[in-house]
């Protein structure tokens, strides 16, 4: 997605590793413990926002996703959920994963029925782009990484 916006992929990625920093001992009050957490290591408060902004109208209220990023992160959270479950269920993974695989799991509420389509949906009308290019750069970014991720 910072690709996508031409903004600075390693700062977003870090945001993205951080992004769940309060869940495992908060798992209750998700985004209401960021700032605490984080007051004392040297993450500029515009991350602690989008960090907190993920959560919007499903853990918190305090703050809406505006940035791109924030609009970014709020929207692929729950997205690579469906990907990854998709990959994983794919004999070559995300390898040959194209956009009208992923299109048809994203239909299917079935599937990966935890990843809110609502929410989804919802992202893709804040960032104000398609689903289809949104997919799109999830399926390249988690490609990119898809040793990691071990699919
Ligand atoms: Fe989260």
């Amino acid at each position: 997605m910072a690709l996508y916006f031409g903004e600075e992929k390693e700062h977003w990625e870090a945001v993205g590793y951080l992004h769940d920093v309060d869940y495992e001992k908060f798992p209750k009050e998700h985004c209401q413990h960021v700032r605490e957490l984080l007051a004392d290591e040297a993450v500029a408060e515009e991350d602690i926002r989008a960090i907190i902004s993920h959560g919007y109208g499903l853990c918190t209220q305090e703050v809406p996703p505006l940035s791109n990023m924030e609009k970014s992160l709020f929207t692929v959270d729950e997205l690579t959920g469906i990907v990854m479950a998709s990959a994983l269920m794919r004999p070559s993974g995300i390898a040959d994963m194209d956009l009208k695989s992923l299109k048809k799991k994203f239909k299917d509420k079935r599937f990966a029925a935890k990843c809110s389509r609502e929410v989804i949906a919802s992202g893709f009308e804040l960032l104000g782009l398609t689903p289809d290019v949104v997919m799109q750069c999830c399926i390249d970014g988690m490609r990119e990484h898809k040793a990691e991720l071990g699919i």
